[in-house]
């Protein structure tokens, strides 16, 4: 046992005493000793390449490559994505995708190429396969952006899975982006990223990896184009990447490289290339929709562990409304469970649950409640017993029920790779709704098991049903937040047909967004926390999961007010706006921090409440779109290679661009802009792009600018809809997109389609366009940056 490993965990359990510690010395010897009998010695491995190629079947779309020791199938489909597969991997079954695999594009057929091999020529992309099996992804203007080497296994003699290999290179000037949320991000420089969702034990901060979702999915930028690359296998694994140096005049590049190594499962792979956008559209209509949060979900959340009784969540309620602070969703966390156990209440600290959620929704605030996986394996507990009956546990190799620990003690894990058993699961949230819940919090579904060494999950040799097909915890493990999302998603749609489901989950892996978002986990109390927050919500959005924020003020410490602040700051502009932290930990609430870090506060969250229609908005078009609200700044302007590795502001949809504080003691700050006419919304100060500018950033704000020419929807003093117009530059049009939504249902609103522009004796001139031609806008119009000179 390692020494450092005990007192890790007994920090996890933390208060939870001697007892708890005893626990997860005995989960950790359980879950060594499954693995020991249940998995199968890997013994002598033998190594293999695909060989040289022997003949080909061309199919729809393209079609199979025979090598002599292994095939290789290769499809485009309609939407644009290729595909292939070896050893007759097929794009189904797939956890990643939405749906049935996109039709075959049949203008896309296999034809010779050079030097034996063969290619895919499609509209948006070509594919080229050299005779010994290496894969080139070329632009349609024959640029190579991806060249994948042939693949490698390595293959137990006496049979089981094989581990692979797969060597790529793109272009020197690539950026790496993506691989889940990452700590070190969103730039993912040279280093080793583990595919294994992890609970890390502790508050995390810069460094740490993995953390709680990871997922096979990078985003390459390069000057050529951008593709996405995605290796559908949910198995352990690691990618280790190095960014490419371009030759400074000596003319020789050295290409970037990404190395994927895999302990097992398919090798197949999804490419898609075009613009960010592009390749955002298409992954999302590979993977599934971003699922819309119902409006009050846009706003602010405050949450705590230790809230611990209906009493003192009112009186901080009050303490919001009595100060004038916008508030629009409350979560409790495990102590107002009974004993810990999930869909439960501790009837003596919260005895009329439903009557505290009732009162809430008067004043527009929904009440949301964390749903750990784990039950208390304890006869008598109602959810043990009816997961018992339905058989939902899952077991080990012998049948036994797997036990782990977690915070009501030892505790048993539902198999969500099964669909009956998701069923029985969505069910439960039967209870949440009456006890008036309107959102979930998902959490410890890496699955955590605490444990006193080794790994904190269940042991690999777990059984789960995987749809049927039978595996193990290896295969399982990634995907287990996500079928728990799916799960909880699919439940509530059911016990509240008429209302969108609100549902985020701390683990999760590729196609996570179709059920809902994520939050950042425990990130560290800490400046450089506050930056990783950043890193993850941003890397998130690019691997197709829009929705998500951090933890404000961290989760472990007590922030200094200057930190809280730039915190709460940079949350106002993240999807999920949420304040929270440990049992632990200092408080939250803004005005815990004195009265000047309350006033600054209060601007953050009256500006959040202003913007909400276009968060709304955001939304609707992540939904329709795939993009995410928060995209980096390269994200229209992939080619400028300054933005590319700016790190420290974003693109909060097409018309704000936000550069939060990140380090202490500033009151001004570099911002890299992209190209065009930018204006400070503080001070109406214009910029001109692309370029760097130094603004001011005094402690009562963070600088957020406009894209000149925008159209942005806002709340005015009365509550409805106002359109905020940035005048576009002299001689140049601008725009925008409003979808106006304040509920929670399923109704489709209309995208309303704004153009502005600049006429001879009228000034600034905004109108309404539809297929019918152009008309008055649909909301009061209010022009700003009229006289702003721009500065460079
Ligand atoms: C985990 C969660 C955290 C929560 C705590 C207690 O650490 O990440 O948000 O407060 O568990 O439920």
């Amino acid at each position: 046992m390692d020494g450092r490993d005990l007192v890790r965990s007994m920090k996890a359990v933390g208060s939870a005493g001697a007892a708890q510690r005893l626990r997860t010395v005995r989960a950790a010897w359980r879950r060594r000793r499954a693995d020991a009998g249940g998995l199968p010695a890997r013994g002598t491995e033998r190594a293999r390449v695909p060989g040289q190629v022997q003949e080909v079947e061309p199919a729809p779309g393209g079609g199979t490559v025979r090598f002599s020791r292994s095939e290789l199938r290769i499809r485009v489909t309609v939407s644009g994505a290729v595909f292939w597969g070896w050893d007759g991997a097929e794009p189904e079954p797939s956890y990643a995708l939405a749906g049935r695999c996109p039709e075959a594009d049949p203008r896309a057929v296999l034809e010779p190429d050079k030097d034996g091999g063969w290619r895919v020529v499609a509209e948006r992309v070509t594919v080229v396969i050299s005779r010994h099996g290496a894969i080139e992804v070329r632009t349609p203007g024959g640029v190579t952006l991806r060249r994948d080497l042939p693949p490698r296994w390595w293959e137990p003699q006496h049979g089981g899975p094989g581990r692979w290999m797969q060597r790529s290179e793109v272009a020197a000037d690539a950026r790496f982006f993506g691989l889940g949320g990452r700590a070190s991000g969103p730039r993912l420089r040279e280093g080793t990223y583990r595919l294994w969702n992890t609970d890390p034990g502790h508050a995390f901060d810069r460094g740490d990896d993995p953390l709680y979702l990871t997922m096979p999915v990078q985003l390459v930028v390069a000057d050529a184009a951008t593709h996405l690359a995605f290796h559908d296998t949910s198995w352990d694994g690691t990618v280790t990447l190095r960014e490419g140096e371009e030759g400074a005049g000596s003319g020789h590049d050295r290409a970037g490289t990404s190395e994927l190594r895999m302990d097992g499962g398919p090798l197949r792979c999804w490419v898609m290339v075009g613009t960010p956008a592009r390749v955002l559209l298409t992954w999302a209509s590979l993977t599934g929709a971003p699922a819309l949060p119902p409006a009050w979900a846009l706003g602010h959340h405050h949450a705590r562990w230790g809230f611990g009784s209906e009493q003192e969540v009112r009186r901080i309620v009050a303490g919001y409304q009595e100060r004038g602070l916008p508030l629009d969703a409350v979560h409790l966390d495990i102590d107002h469970l009974d004993d810990h156990q999930v869909f439960t209440v501790d009837q003596e600290r919260f005895p009329k649950l439903p009557v505290l959620a009732e009162e809430l929704r008067r004043d527009g605030i929904g009440l949301v409640s964390i749903v750990d996986p784990a039950v208390k394996a304890e006869p008598g507990n109602a959810v043990y017993d009816s997961g018992v009956t339905e058989d939902a546990f899952v077991r080990d190799a012998s049948g036994r029920l797997v036990e782990g620990v977690v915070w009501p003690g030892e505790a048993v894990y539902p198999d969500f790779t099964h669909a009956r058993v998701r069923r029985w699961w969505g069910g439960l949230y039967a209870e949440r709704i009456a006890q008036g819940f309107s959102g979930f919090w998902h959490d410890m579904n890496e699955p955590t098991s605490f444990t006193a060494f080794g790994e904190s999950t269940l042991p690999r040799s777990a059984r789960h049903a995987l749809e049927g097909r039978g595996g193990d915890h290896r295969e399982a493990h990634n995907v287990y937040g996500l079928c728990m999302a799916q799960a909880g998603h699919e439940g509530l749609r059911e016990l509240l047909p008429e209302k969108r489901p609100f549902v985020f989950s701390r683990s999760g892996w590729a196609g996570l967004q179709r059920y809902g978002g994520t939050w950042s986990g425990d990130v560290a109390t800490g400046w450089p926390g506050l930056r990783v927050s950043l890193s993850l919500v941003m890397g998130l959005g690019l691997c197709g999961v829009p929705y998500s924020g951090p933890d404000v003020g961290g989760y472990d410490g007590s922030p200094s007010p200057e930190l809280y602040l730039r915190w709460f700051q940079l949350g106002a502009y993240l999807p999920l706006f949420r304040t929270h932290a440990s049992l632990r930990a200092g408080r939250r609430e803004p005005w815990e921090f004195g009265a000047e870090v309350l006033e600054h506060a209060r601007v953050a969250l009256v500006e959040r409440r202003r913007l909400l229609p276009y968060f709304m908005t955001l939304a609707h078009l992540a939904r329709r779109t795939g993009a995410p609200y928060v995209r980096p700044l390269w994200w229209g302007s992939p080619e400028d290679r300054a933005l590319r590795d700016c790190e420290d502001a974003f693109l909060l949809g097409d018309c704000l661009l936000v550069a939060p504080v990140l380090d202490p003691g500033t009151d001004r700050r570099a911002v890299q802009l992209p190209r065009g006419l930018w204006y400070d919304t503080a001070t109406g100060k214009a910029y001109e792009g692309s370029g760097q500018v130094l603004v001011d950033a005094p402690l009562a704000r963070i600088p957020v600018l406009a894209r000149a020419g925008a159209v942005i929807p806002v709340r005015g003093e009365d509550g409805s809809l106002e359109l905020e117009v940035w005048a576009p530059a002299r001689g140049r049009t601008g725009g925008g997109l409003v979808v106006q939504d304040a509920g929670d249902g399923w109704e489709e609103p209309e995208v309303e389609r704004y153009a502005a522009r600049w006429e001879a004796g009228r000034g600034v001139v905004v109108e309404r366009e539809g297929e019918d031609g152009v008309r008055e806008p649909s909301h009061p119009v209010r022009v700003r940056g009229l006289g702003g000179e721009p500065q460079t």
